[in-house]
């Protein structure tokens, strides 16, 4: 396998993003509208709102992985972030959805002291639920009919980390 580098995003990333999110998996697995707008991720990525960290996985200098850590800062909900990622499907099961999971739980929990990490997820997410309760992240509850995907109203989890 390769080495796995996890690293903040930047704007000249955006390509490298807009195709991750492009792909049939990433796509399937979040809100993601299918054909995303390239000018959308420059944007994004150019002008991120407050609170919003990006990191990206390399594998061997590839860009292949993308979690995005959403704090709400100033507000009576700073003690918690959500999150959201996704891996390229070609890179899938690489490694780079741990790497990336371990530094956004470090850069919570020691430098911006989140006590609550939350998202939601498909219910039949099999590997991101996987990789969500190894990182101690517990299923809160359950949205019925929460996404639309390939026609069907999904449900989905809300799972969270909380620190005692
Ligand atoms: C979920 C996702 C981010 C995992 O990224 P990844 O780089 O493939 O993950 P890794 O190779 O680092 O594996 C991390 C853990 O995920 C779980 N996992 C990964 N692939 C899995 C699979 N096919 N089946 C079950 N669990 C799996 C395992 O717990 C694994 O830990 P382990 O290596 O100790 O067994 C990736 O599958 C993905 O991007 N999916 C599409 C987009 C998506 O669904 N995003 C989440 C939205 S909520």
């Amino acid at each position: 396998m390769g080495e796995v580098v996890v690293r903040h995003g930047e704007p000249g990333d955006y390509a490298a993003i807009h195709e991750i999110y492009q792909q049939p998996k990433a796509i399937w697995g979040t809100l993601q509208t299918p054909f995303p707008s390239g000018e959308m991720w420059r944007e994004r990525m150019a002008h991120p709102p407050e609170g919003l960290k990006h990191l990206v996985a390399l594998i061997d200098g590839t860009l292949v992985g993308q979690l995005g850590l959403h704090a709400f800062p100033g507000s009576r909900r700073r003690h918690a972030a959500s999150l959201g990622m996704a891996v390229h499907d070609a890179w899938q099961g690489q490694g780079a959805g741990n790497a990336l999971m371990a530094a956004a739980i470090d850069l919570a929990d020691n430098w911006l002291r989140i006590v609550r990490l939350e998202l939601t997820v498909f219910t039949d997410n099999e590997p991101a639920i996987a990789l969500y309760r190894k990182w101690g992240f517990e299923i809160e509850g359950t949205h019925r009919k929460y996404g639309l995907r390939a026609g069907e109203l999904v449900d989905t989890h809300a799972m969270a980390r909380v620190q005692e």
